[in-house]
């Protein structure tokens, strides 16, 4: 197992029966995962993707990946939300947060089009100036404002610059299989062209192409990852008493229902900041609905604890953590002693100083844990592409399983809707003229 659930620290915050009190729900609604009738059950193909995925294709993407290489110094990645974070996240944790300031054989990666700043645009314009640019533009919809906005200004970019049949070479489209203006652009261009399964949605697609293309252009392991979450699909069947995944569904469910508001999920290392990221548009868009859900939030420690610590120590107690523990760390520091020991440090010699981070971590949940704030730990055994492909799955099925037991649907996001009616009216969009004139006069 790439992953252990440590609840040895949740004694004082849980009753001995409450995880056997819930553990019938917890099945329960796993089985309707698994028998696919509950809601949303149209979008369930993240559930065997990594043993039952489209083989000619991802042959393609590692091919795709490879003359991406070949072509490109910069990787401009297009995608928002579900189309965007799941790429990044993986490439900072498997490479580097430095990714891009790294001696490497593997194109730069920027991405755009997951917001509408034109200064963020402009500058990754900038960056682009004398470079060899290669553009993988990423939407199941095909119809995403800010990425579309992104793809025409990088489209308009490429055909300038190398002619609009080099340019067609440098643009790889992920998109639905027969919908959407991006596809119907991809068909008229001849891009080549990655589809997004039917029935995987967008938070869900990390191990599809949206996520592969670019995570193998950064020179990570596909195979492994895939390996990774192929095994997790196949640990997480089991039993409650024998499935992490399924107890820390039952987990984040025992905490709501007694009243605690909020997740946070911690890391000690920054190469999870991203991973955050992608954790929260998973559980957020995922279970936030209803007027229900536990609100997910992060923070990446020690950094946050001398700005979030005051909080989670002393103040509103509302929240519990997920403590994200990486027991063997990509790289260690040898510490060294210090002739003069000004700092007083050298107390601290001999170590590595993934020690003191080790102590840091312990300490701290101590400290929170004595507060009041109930944590739950996740040993991961490191941060190479199989445990992450194993984390990803776990995190995806422990999100379907606790949205299921939530009694809401998992996989839609009916909310997301009404920024984009209101901004497309406010811009006077075809089609929005009625609304444009009631919003306007809302506005001061
Ligand atoms: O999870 C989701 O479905 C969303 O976050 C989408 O991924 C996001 O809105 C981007 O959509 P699209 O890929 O259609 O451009």
């Amino acid at each position: 197992m790439a992953l252990k659930l440590n609840t040895s620290y949740l004694s004082g915050f849980l009753g001995d029966e409450e995880l056997k009190g819930i553990a019938v729900q917890t099945e329960a609604a796993a089985k309707v995962l698994h028998d696919k009738n509950g809601l949303g059950s149209d979008f369930l193909g993240w559930l065997t993707l990594p043993t039952d995925y489209d083989k000619e294709e991802f042959a393609r993407i590692k091919e795709a990946a490879a003359r991406i290489k070949a072509q490109a110094d910069v990787l401009i990645v297009i995608g928002i939300g579900g189309s965007y974070l799941g790429a990044r996240a993986a490439i900072e944790l498997l490479k580097s947060p430095f990714y891009n300031n790294m001696k490497k054989d593997t194109p730069d990666i920027y991405y755009v089009g997951n917001n509408i700043s034109p200064t963020y645009l402009n500058e990754v314009l900038s960056i682009c100036e004398g470079r060899d640019i290669a553009v993988n533009v990423i939407s199941k919809s095909g119809t995403t404002t800010e990425p579309a906005l992104a793809f025409r200004i990088f489209k308009k970019l490429l055909e300038d610059k190398y002619g609009k049949d080099e340019a067609k070479k440098r643009i790889y489209c992920t998109t639905d299989k027969a919908r959407g203006t991006l596809k119907n652009l991809a068909d008229a261009e001849g891009y080549e062209s990655f589809v997004i399964p039917d029935d995987v949605g967008g938070r869900f697609s990390v191990l599809t192409a949206v996520g592969l293309l670019p995570i193998a252009a950064a020179g990570c392991d596909i195979d492994k990852l895939m390996a990774g979450a192929a095994a997790a699909q196949k640990a997480y069947t089991a039993p409650f008493a024998e499935n992490d995944c399924y107890k820390y569904a039952a987990l984040r469910n025992i905490f709501y229902r007694k009243g605690k508001a909020v997740e946070m999920v911690v890391s000690y290392d920054p190469s999870m900041a991203m991973m955050n990221e992608w954790y929260k548009q998973l559980y957020g868009e995922s279970e936030g609905k209803d007027n229900k859900g536990l609100f997910p939030s992060s923070a990446i420690f020690s950094t946050d604890l001398h700005s979030m610590g005051q909080y989670i120590q002393d103040g509103a107690r509302l929240l519990f953590e997920t403590v994200i523990d990486i027991k063997k760390p990509k790289q260690d520091l040898f510490l060294e002693a210090d002739a003069e020991n000004a700092d007083g440090l050298n107390f601290l010699t001999g170590q590595n100083m993934s020690v003191v981070n080790r102590r840091a971590l312990e300490g701290t949940i101590l400290a929170h844990t004595e507060g009041g704030v109930p944590n739950i730990v996740l040993e991961l055994d490191d941060t190479a592409e199989e445990t992450l492909g194993w984390l990803i799955y776990f995190f995806e099925k422990a999100c379907a399983v606790s949205g299921y037991m939530l009694g809401v649907n998992p996989f839609n996001q009916p909310g997301v809707e009404s920024y984009k009616k209101n901004m497309f009216a406010l811009l006077g969009k075809p089609g929005y003229e009625d609304m444009k004139a009631a919003l306007e006069a809302k506005l001061h």
